[in-house]
């Protein structure tokens, strides 16, 4: 089976059970600032789970591209990506008919229908013997998941290919700190000999490998910990195109599909190597065509590397690329060739790819130019290290981190140019030395990120509302005040304050500032309603609303409008009224590179 009839055939499925297909959002979120990239299908969906309408019903289907950075360091292996796409379908609330007649949609409908899926003939077909599933155990805030098991009974499925598994494996969300959640129930295939399926399902094992996941969104995550009964019950379900591609076709190495053979193929030529002769350099092949291939799908969003936020994940994945490229003697810049195996892959199903062909071509190769410099330098500093622990000792952990950390010097230089230098060091030693304090490091930020979270979408406080209005009318004033050209790059908002990014590569005076903050403040006293109407995104440009993507929510957008002075197409959530939010208050406004600006603002 190709990947797109993969697609297809799962969008016809759904769409035969009254889902409305809708597209896939940017991996770059347009209208939540709360995370770096869309993680799962649900992301986009997060005001629609809580209880807002969805205008394309409450059946939907989709091909989502994801992105997710928490298990980089286990790209590499057979199965891990970070750029992936999600096959989701959803219900929203969809309630039985109150008379009894009509089906509704929650778990019965949605197992039966995965199972459907999955082993009828007509779609994937396959065996039901090769299947297993897992439910949730039930523990102190949810009981076991006995709906879910019994709809698992039913469709036949033996006792001993069930396993209930704690909230570990078996609950999912809610994206942040706060907001929808619940039991899932997963389904596994077995990949090992087909002579030898065992017959207890052991989640431990490997070779079972996971391929779908039904989520019941039932429960709200409070900020005491504690979970509510949602009142409107939702099913959220993922499938990860890739290793489903991979199981039909009898591989265990998503590599080896039809959507990575080019790719790796590529990098054969390039290096001079064959997939499949070393573990090593087979890592190393995978990883590179993971990341280019996340790499060029950010950039067809128009996503430039740089030293913050998703900036920065592309510059990551760009020069781990390039060093694993080094690894294994690939010459001179080659991301731009790689790039172009990934765009020939896509050029039907994401043409985004294709159209910022120039643009992605010319990002990677300045970065791999910046990169190969930054790596000069790095030799330089450490020979200067290198001298200075000859002369007394140091701390040998902390240098290497820094290396790491400040120059973006990776850590196997590091030690290659500290033994060439004649630095003596037990390697294991200092890997575990390296690894502790990258740890350390990695648990600060992640502190950071869960803070992050709280702010976002699941997060409709009075606090962050306010928040999401005085976004528009501060684009708003920044357009009248420095010029029409001016358009949101991205925000960020918390309950405490805002944040705002744009280019305009001239200074901003003080006064402008001050007349920037005047006028928004001007407009939330003039006590303005708030307005939403529904429309269609042709409507929606031609009414003069501002937005970048064109397809977001499907055919129908939601255009905020205050007075004449703004009109966003944005998901929401807004104050009724201007004079809702308080008095606004310019914080900060700083340079960020790129020609672009940062605006802190707060309101109070
Ligand atoms: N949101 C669920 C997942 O990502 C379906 O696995």
């Amino acid at each position: 089976m190709t990947a797109d009839e993969l697609r297809k055939k799962y969008i016809s499925f759904f769409q035969e059970r009254g889902h409305a297909v809708i597209p896939s959002a940017p991996l770059i979120p347009e209208h939540d600032p709360s995370v770096l990239f869309t993680t799962a299908g649900m992301h986009p969906l997060v005001p629609f789970l809580l209880g807002e309408k969805h205008p394309a019903g409450n059946r939907l289907v989709d091909v989502q591209k994801c992105l997710r950075t928490d298990d980089i360091d286990e790209v590499g292996d057979f199965c891990h990506h970070t750029f992936f796409e999600m096959l989701g379908n959803w219900s929203l609330g969809d309630p039985a008919a109150p008379d009894g007649i009509g089906t509704g949609y929650f778990k019965k409908e949605a197992i039966a229908w995965s199972w459907e899926f999955l082993t009828s003939d007509k779609w994937l077909g396959l065996k039901p013997d090769m299947l297993a599933v897992s439910v949730f155990a039930g523990d102190q805030d949810a009981a076991f998941d006995q709906e879910a098991y019994d709809v698992w009974k039913s469709l036949g499925i033996s006792d001993s290919r069930i396993a209930r598994l704690p909230k570990k494996n078996n609950w999912w969300g809610p994206a942040g700190q706060t907001g929808p959640c619940g039991p899932d129930t997963e389904m596994f295939y077995w990949t090992g000999d087909v002579h030898h399926v065992p017959e207890q399902f052991d989640p431990d094992n490997s070779q079972w490998v996971e391929i779908w996941n039904d989520v019941f969104m039932q429960f709200h995550k409070q900020s005491d910990g504690t979970y509510k009964p949602l009142m409107q019950k939702n099913v959220d379900t993922g499938m990860g195109l890739e290793r489903t591609l991979a199981v039909l076709n009898g591989q265990d190495d998503d590599y080896q599909t039809e959507l990575f053979i080019p790719i790796i193929k590529k990098i054969e030529e390039l290096s001079n190597k064959r997939y499949g002769d070393f573990v090593d350099s087979d890592c190393a092949m995978r990883i590179i065509a993971d990341h280019v291939r996340a790499a060029s799908f950010l950039m067809a969003e128009k996503l430039e590397p740089s030293n913050v936020e998703q900036g920065y994940i592309l510059r990551r994945l760009i020069r781990r690329a390039v060093r694993y490229g080094k690894q294994i003697g690939i010459q001179g810049f080659f991301t731009v060739q790689i790039a172009q195996t990934v765009m020939d892959i896509y050029q039907d199903t994401y043409p985004e790819l294709n159209q910022h062909k120039g643009f992605i071509q010319e990002q990677l190769l300045r970065e791999e130019e910046k990169f190969v410099k930054t790596l000069e330098r790095g030799v330089k500093i450490v020979k200067q290290y290198a001298r200075k622990l000859h002369e007394e000792p140091q701390d040998l952990g902390k240098i290497v981190f820094d290396l790491y950390q400040t120059y973006g010097f990776p850590l196997e230089l590091t030690l290659e140019e500290l033994k060439r230098n004649g630095v003596l060091f037990s390697s294991p030693e200092l890997h575990s030395l390296f690894e502790e304090k990258l740890k350390h490091h990695q648990e600060l930020s992640r502190a950071g990120a869960e803070q992050k979270f709280k702010g976002g979408l699941a997060d409709h406080s009075e606090q962050t509302t306010k928040y999401h209005t005085a976004t528009h009318l501060l684009q708003a004033a920044l357009r009248t005040i420095l010029g029409e050209h001016i358009e949101q790059r991205g925000s960020n908002i918390t309950a405490e304050r805002m944040r705002f990014d744009f280019p305009y590569p001239d200074k901003i005076t003080p006064e402008q500032i001050k007349q920037i903050e005047d006028l928004v403040n001007r407009v939330i006293n003039r006590a303005i309603p708030v307005t939403m109407q529904e429309m269609s995104f042709d409507e929606a440009k031609q009414s003069g609303a501002l937005g970048l993507f064109a397809s977001r929510y499907g055919k129908r957008v939601k255009v905020y409008t205050i007075g004449d002075f703004s009109k966003e197409i944005c998901g929401g959530p807004h104050v009724a009224n201007t004079k809702d939010i308080g008095h606004f208050i310019i914080m900060k406004v700083e340079s960020i590179g790129q020609g672009l600006k940062r605006i802190r603002a707060i309101v109070e």
